[in-house]
């Protein structure tokens, strides 16, 4: 595996044909992008306009290290809805290839890579966005906006995301990559839409990005896209949506819940346009999801290992919601995946299934590629593995050892205080923070609220859950193809919500590709050029080199 830095760098070279696109000191202004027509919906203002788009060119380095010059198609921030609660979120940009290292390219049936930056459940913008890669400009780097739960809560009110999501750090080169730059570089089309997130407040105080409100937004802009079938660039039937973390979670809820009558009242509430919301694949990496299961799958994982201040957490806690997890994943009734030899995955039997499934076969693949003086070297550091000469075996407590210190305290994403980020993504009207677990509401320290959760916390929890559309319902429009990604070392929420995610969607029969990053953190991203490579794969699409 090489891990080599992605370079960007945009040059205005030209602009669109359309009345109305300029450019001002470099950056294209999209002048309303007016046009007399309207979509096939009858939504006059949702009508993409070919034309308006800048010419930019980009130097992207593949992760065999190899340079591509591509020219691209960029369309600045348009406004996905057409009663938008706040523009500066609800917008989206799209990037078309048209020259690859001086080949020509038609990118119009292309895979389209919907890219969302979405970090801790954040509000995420590209209003002011000048190039591919736009909804990672604020922050880059690794997700340092993010919650980390009770153990840091957020009290960020105006932060626009920060999350790396698509911008992936590669913990062991050190080295930045983008799955926006490699998917142009592969010659599909690259949309990027912002979201409303949860820390947005009003000037009545009233919270408008809390939950549903970002997986409303995906789905409006994935109803602009397919709306547009036909002037916007790229094969609408072929939308492989991708995000990390807080991101991710949301790219998985958005494949699951594809045309789900469910959203259809908020979505006509913002004026999104009439048209399918489902995509054809999912990229998730590190999903955050499951939240109302999260807090049990923490402390079957995590509960045992002390917090980096070697504190243990409390261990009755702990425990009580270690028997919440067991019940529920029994209630779960999933199966291993195939060729695993594990059937009933159990709160019993996930250890064995995690560490033979996923953490051996990762730590096999990271050994295997290593020179036999850099295996040694690691090998005598960590004693724990044992190495045959072909495969790693461990224990899940030699491993749970080797991760180290927990992230997050106990619960980790219904704090008893409200003190996670996850309270205020439950937030309502003027209320910031939020229980949405019965056992924080009965746990709940700050002697607000009633010790139950709200009336209305059920529903939203059904709409911000893809194991919900998955499991309670099995809804037949929701993605085909997933692309799981996960550290090893990532202990922002439990291993098995990403394994119960990849077992439910392949006991449904859906394609699953899912593996561990060996030794990374939160939101790595070490194999890009495979997820490009699979897209193709799933897409069936071929290069067009041509016009
Ligand atoms: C993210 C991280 C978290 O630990 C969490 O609880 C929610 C979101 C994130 O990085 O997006």
């Amino acid at each position: 595996m090489k891990h080599r830095a992605i370079k960007r760098r945009n040059v205005v070279i030209g602009i669109g044909a359309a009345a109305g696109a300029a450019a001002v000191g470099g950056i294209a202004l999209n002048a309303g992008a007016a046009t007399a027509s309207t979509t096939a919906n009858g939504d006059s203002d949702l009508v993409f306009d070919p034309d308006a788009y800048t010419k930019l060119t980009t130097t992207v380095t593949d992760t065999e290290g190899t340079e591509h010059a591509v020219t691209y198609h960029f369309w600045k921030a348009i406004t996905y809805v057409s009663k938008p609660v706040d523009a500066t979120y609800q917008s989206l940009i799209v990037s078309a290839p048209v020259e690859i290292d001086g080949t020509a390219v038609d990118a119009s049936n292309a895979p389209i890579l919907l890219a969302n930056s979405i970090g801790g459940y954040m509000p995420s913008s590209v209003a002011d966005a000048t190039g591919v890669g736009g909804g990672a400009m604020g922050g880059g780097g690794a997700p340092g906006g993010a919650p980390t739960g009770s153990a840091a809560p957020s009290a960020s009110t105006s932060a626009t995301s920060t999350s790396n999501a698509n911008q992936n750090t590669n913990a062991t080169g050190g080295a930045t990559s983008s799955n926006q730059l490699l998917a142009l570089a592969a010659g599909y089309v690259v949309i990027e839409p912002g979201a409303r997130g949860r820390t947005l407040k009003n000037s009545a105080g009233e919270y408008y990005g809390t939950a549903p409100a970002a997986i409303v937004d995906l789905k409006a802009a994935v109803r602009y896209i397919k709306a547009n079938k036909g002037r916007i660039p790229g094969n609408v039937e072929r939308i492989v949506s991708a995000g990390t973390s807080a991101g991710g979670a949301l790219s998985s809820l958005l494949g699951a819940s594809g045309d789900s009558p469910l959203y259809d009242k908020l979505l006509e509430e913002i004026g999104a346009a009439d048209a399918s919301d489902a995509v054809f694949a999912v990229g998730a990496w590190c999903p955050i999801t499951d939240l109302e299961h999260a807090d049990g799958a923490y402390e079957w994982n995590w509960g045992t290992n002390a917090l980096s201040t070697g504190k243990q957490v409390d261990q009755t806690v702990s425990k009580d919601l270690q028997s919440q997890f067991a019940e529920y994943q029994a209630k779960l009734r999933l199966r291993g995946l195939k060729g695993s030899g594990f059937g009933t995955l159990t709160a019993r039997n996930y250890d064995e299934y995690l560490l033979k499934q996923y953490m051996e076969p990762s730590a096999t693949t990271y050994l295997a590629a290593l020179s036999d003086s850099d295996r040694e070297t690691y090998l005598a550091k960590n004693t724990f593995i044992t190495w045959d000469g072909e495969k790693a075996g461990f224990t899940w407590d030699g491993f749970l050892t080797h991760v180290g210190a927990r992230k997050k305290t106990v619960p980790a994403f219904d704090a008893f205080d409200l003190s996670a980020g996850e309270n205020n993504l439950f937030g309502a009207g003027t209320t910031q923070n939020r229980h949405f677990t019965a056992y924080g509401a009965k746990n709940d320290t700050t002697g607000i609220g009633s010790r139950r959760v709200a009336s209305d916390i059920p529903e939203k929890l059904n709409l911000m859950n893809p194991m919900y559309h998955l499991v309670e319902k099995v809804n037949g429009k929701r993605s085909k193809h997933w692309w799981i990604r996960l550290g090893t070392n990532d202990t922002d929420t439990s291993h098995v919500i990403s394994a119960n995610l990849a077992a439910r969607a392949e006991n449904l029969g859906d394609e699953v590709n899912h593996l561990y990053y060996w030794d990374q953190g939160h939101g790595a991203n070490t194999d890009p050029g495979d997820f490009i490579t699979w897209i193709a794969k799933v897409t069936g699409y071929k290069k067009a080199r041509t016009k």
